[in-house]
């Protein structure tokens, strides 16, 4: 079980992200727009969210008008997102599966892994696996897009001396029973396989400010640096057309290496299927 197939994970996740961006704690800000753009630009023989969690591309895009799929590994986070299209009165096909194997029986012209989906599949085997299932998903020419955060070797020091017990709180929200809740994380980094792994806290308050419930989930992500990246598309039939570093249009200069080392670079990568 990693942290997204948990039934409370699920059913919280937009009640605690919400806090997390209004604290300024999350690079994804305007993240639903930027994908719209590219539904409007690459989407019209069809476009499935990946990894589509509780659907907020999904459902911002059918909002305008933009019917995707959706597709998640978690049906804890597919059962919210139905739940929420129905509620907005949308009719969408959104489906349990791992996009190393998935296939809904037809193809798109566009495939959007939007916020870190791509980083939680753990192995490179298993990002190969995506890639190339994912292409045999997309029409000759279809798109995918996926983010990768740049690795920042003074974060990844820190992370090394952390162990998977070091909590730190991140933030506080309101949970679905109406309950005050403390999140904290502690998140260590293995230089080896790339991987970031670890475990969030949940703690539960009444009314009191007694603690009532503490749960523990686990988390696995795997870092993947832009050289890596580039290999990874080439080897899986894909070119790479851009790289913007977040939501906000910037585009990277691919030529430029002295750009690499910014912190928290969220690094969004536009691949085009090679026939
Ligand atoms: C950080 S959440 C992002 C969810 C959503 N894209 C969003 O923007 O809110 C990552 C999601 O990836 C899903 N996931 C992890 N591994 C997956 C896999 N192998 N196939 C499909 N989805 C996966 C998790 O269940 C989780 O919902």
């Amino acid at each position: 079980m990693d942290l997204h197939d948990y039934k409370d994970v699920a059913e919280n996740y937009d009640r605690y992200l919400d806090v997390m961006y209004a604290n300024g704690q999350d690079n994804h800000e305007g993240f639903q727009e930027f994908y719209y753009e590219l539904a409007k630009k690459y989407g019209d023989d069809g476009v499935v969210d990946v990894a589509c969690g509780t659907g907020a591309v999904l459902l911002y895009l059918a909002e305008r008008g933009i019917a995707a799929d959706g597709t998640d590994l978690s049906e804890e986070m597919c059962k919210v997102a139905d739940a929420k299209a129905r509620k907005m009165g949308l009719s969408l096909n959104i489906f349990p599966a791992d996009m190393t194997k998935f296939t809904s029986g037809r193809k798109y012209s566009l495939a959007i892994i939007a916020r870190s989906g791509f980083m939680h599949l753990p192995t490179q085997q298993l990002q190969k696996d995506a890639l190339r299932n994912l292409r045999e998903q997309l029409l000759p020419g279809g798109i995918l897009t996926l983010n990768t955060f740049d690795p920042w070797p003074p974060m990844q020091a820190q992370q090394m001396m952390t162990t998977p017990d070091d909590y730190t709180f991140r933030l506080e929200y309101v949970n679905a029973d109406g309950n005050r809740e403390k999140i904290y994380n502690a998140i260590t980094y293995n230089p080896y396989t790339q991987q970031m792994y670890g475990n969030w806290k949940f703690e539960e308050y009444n009314d009191a400010g007694e603690v009532i419930a503490t749960r523990i989930r686990p988390l696995l992500m795997r870092q993947t640096n832009r050289h890596e990246m580039f290999l990874l598309a080439e080897l899986c039939g894909f070119e790479v057309l851009d790289i913007y570093r977040g939501y906000k249009g910037d585009k990277e200069d691919q030529n430029d290496p002295s750009t690499a080392a910014i912190y928290r670079s969220n690094l969004i990568w536009i691949l085009r299927r090679k026939d």
